[in-house]
């Protein structure tokens, strides 16, 4: 049986068809490219000496999923396809509500069809909104204050509601921190389009010349050194997340048909820690200036990492260390990301 894999092109997909390929799985990706490029899956195939079946498609398209999903005999899915930057989703919002929301409603339906009903959806974080209190825990409070928040939450919503509905359907909701990070082999990882808006991809591009320097945006919050902190996961550490999650789905009963876990690490690093440690893995200097808060950021958060342990037997292994050299590697091997490969 094989799982289908959608947005399995891009930054966190890739790294999980590899994970999911290497542990004797068989899987398809579907994506429409919209920011990706094919060639990371010509990499995941390098990595994994497997090839990897592939269709071009947006998951708004029922008919083509229904295919897909019978064609490919699927058993399950994992469901990263998505637009995902914050701030663009207050410009376009539209946009956001059709691929996240409408997509994952037009994939529930092809998969309802096709007697397919198990399923792991990427949220994230950012459902908790403002953190009422730390470690955050999945019973803390879900609100959104962006279109992008609302989708993830809207989705999480949905998701609760059919497992409610309909005992057949199995779900895993995964709630990942800040992912960052690449695989050892420096092939595949983040390659974000334009100015990265995320600290890791642009940090990478200060160390690597691509940038003049990282603006820290804000030194005066309630932390141990004035700037944000984060709990940073290494993707690799992520996707293997991915897979227990799959094995755990098998055990769920029709009672207790789904469950909702934080991908974390539990721990915390603020702006200028992450920084520190990637001028060490990488051995350069990253200028940066102090500029002002950055509208919608919080303060402080990090996961409590109990319940993945407790549902998953699954907790991250990889330490910063191991993020800033991995991100640096790929950043190296990669100075333009994929654009180089394509054709
Ligand atoms: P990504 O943009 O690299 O990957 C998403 C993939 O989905 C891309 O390959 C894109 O081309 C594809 N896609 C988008 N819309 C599609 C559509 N309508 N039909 C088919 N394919 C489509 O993003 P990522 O960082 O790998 O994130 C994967 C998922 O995890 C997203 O749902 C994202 O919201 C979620 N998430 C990511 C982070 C993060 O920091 N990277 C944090 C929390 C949650
Ligand atoms: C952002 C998103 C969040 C999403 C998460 C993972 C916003 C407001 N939030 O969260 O919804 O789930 O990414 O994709 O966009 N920083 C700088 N300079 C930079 C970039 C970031 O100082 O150039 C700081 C930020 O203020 C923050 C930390 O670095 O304190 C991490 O930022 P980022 O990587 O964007 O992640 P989040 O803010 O956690």
């Amino acid at each position: 049986m094989t799982i289908l894999i959608t947005g399995g092109a891009g930054y966190i997909g890739s790294h999980c068809c590899v994970t999911f390929l290497e542990a004797g799985h068989d899987v398809v990706v579907v994506d429409n490219f919209s920011n990706s490029s094919p060639e990371s899956l010509n990499r995941v195939a390098s990595i994994t000496g497997r090839k990897i079946a592939f269709e071009e498609a947006d998951i708004r398209d029922r008919t083509a999923l229904e295919r897909i999903l019978k064609t490919h005999q699927c058993s399950g899915v994992i469901h990263f396809a998505g637009l995902k930057a914050v701030g663009e989703s207050t410009e376009i919002p539209l946009e956001y509500y059709a691929n996240n929301v409408t997509g994952t409603l037009e994939l529930l339906a092809a998969m309802n069809a096709c007697d397919v009903r198990q399923l792991i959806f990427s949220s994230s974080a950012t459902v908790y909104g403002e953190p009422q209190f730390l470690p955050l825990t999945e019973d803390h409070p879900l609100s959104a204050t962006n279109p992008y928040g609302r989708t993830k939450l809207m989705i999480e919503d949905i998701l609760r509601d059919l497992a409610a509905s309909d005992p057949r359907w199995r779900f895993g909701i995964l709630r990942y921190f800040n992912p960052v990070g690449a695989h050892k082999s420096g092939l595949i990882g983040e390659d974000p389009r334009g100015i990265p808006n995320n600290l890791m991809p642009f940090v990478s591009q200060v160390a690597s010349g691509r940038r003049d320097q990282l603006s820290v945006f804000g030194n005066d919050y309630d932390t141990r050194d004035g700037t944000g902190v984060r709990d940073y996961i290494h993707v690799v550490d992520l996707v293997e997340g991915h897979l227990r999650a799959h094995e755990a789905l098998a055990a769920l009963t029709d009672e207790t048909n789904s469950f909702t876990v934080n991908l974390g690490t539990g721990t915390g690093y603020s702006v200028l820690e992450m920084v520190k440690a990637f001028e060490r893995a990488s051995n350069q200097k990253i200028p940066y200036e102090i500029a002002p808060r950055r509208a919608g950021d919080v303060a402080e958060v990090y996961a409590d990492t109990k319940a993945a342990e407790a549902k998953l037997n699954w907790s991250a292994e990889r330490g910063l260390e191991d993020m800033c050299s991995d991100t640096w590697n790929w950043a190296c091997k990669n100075p333009k990301g994929y654009e180089a490969s394509d054709g």
